[in-house]
């Protein structure tokens, strides 16, 4: 008798572990379509333009673009790509570089700043970088957001602008004007304000223009920018630089 309870026990139980088992995928599966629902409208709707950007003079201008991402095609990458489009449309000249697949050492403080004759001493990939800087009238910053601020790779880029801020100098930069463009995981546009306080007090320090900011918000994986309406913006800033 009690080996029939007890049979009809684990077959209760074993209903019981079907049922929550199925309710379990049940809801597993909805979690994972309303997160991918939600990733997907989050990733098209939620563009952050902080100061869009203020009218360019007309003139022709050398604009110098540093991206700041390893993953080539990546998401803040298109954001380089859409806006150098815009700006060789106006007829402005482009540099791109690619801080990082290029990647430099950060200002390593040595004060060694053009005693060689160049602006400085460490011989790495700053040999590709200098040359572009000391070109360009404008620069444009384009990072992923890394842990709420600038990536590792653009951050050693800006380091490496020191010798051009020394009292002493042989040369100085030509450029009068900056913007910048970032992309991120994160859905709070305050997640961008720190590399925004950065970016607006290296501004002031240099004296250059803040000709616009972009801001895009809820993109993560490889290809969430592809057909971004970002993308368009970013153009439109190129293209009014
Ligand atoms: C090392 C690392 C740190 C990151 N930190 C942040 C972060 O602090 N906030 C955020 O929103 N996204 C963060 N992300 C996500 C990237 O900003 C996001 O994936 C971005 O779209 C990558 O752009 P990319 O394709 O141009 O590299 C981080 C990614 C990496 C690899």
């Amino acid at each position: 008798m009690s080996d029939i309870k007890n049979a009809a026990n684990n077959v209760g139980k074993s209903v019981v572990r079907r049922r929550s088992l199925f309710f379990g995928a049940g809801a597993a599966a909805l979690a994972a379509v309303g997160y991918s629902l939600y990733r997907r409208i989050a990733s098209t709707s939620s563009i952050q333009v902080e100061n869009f950007m203020t009218s360019g003079t007309g003139q022709k201008k050398r604009i110098l673009i540093v991206t700041g991402s390893a993953r080539v095609h990546g998401n803040s990458d298109l954001l380089a790509e859409a806006f150098a489009k815009g700006a060789r449309e106006a007829g402005h000249d482009v540099d791109i570089f690619s801080s990082g697949r290029e990647p430099m050492s950060a200002c390593l403080h040595c004060e060694g700043c053009w005693s060689t004759g160049k602006p400085c001493v460490v011989e790495d990939s700053f040999e590709h970088f200098w040359p572009l800087l000391e070109k360009a009238n404008m620069i444009v910053f384009c990072s992923p957001l890394y842990w709420y601020n600038f990536s590792g790779h653009i951050k050693c880029a800006m380091d490496r602008l020191y010798p051009y801020s020394k009292k002493e100098k042989p040369r100085d930069l030509l450029i009068k004007e900056a913007m910048l463009l970032m992309c991120g995981e994160s859905l709070f546009p305050r997640s961008f304000a720190g590399s925004a306080e950065s970016y607006r007090q290296t501004l002031g320090l240099k004296g250059w223009k803040d000709r616009g900011r972009l801001f895009v918000t809820g993109v993560h994986e490889f290809g969430d920018m592809k057909d971004h309406k970002a993308l368009a913006i970013a153009e439109q800033m190129g293209r009014n630089a």
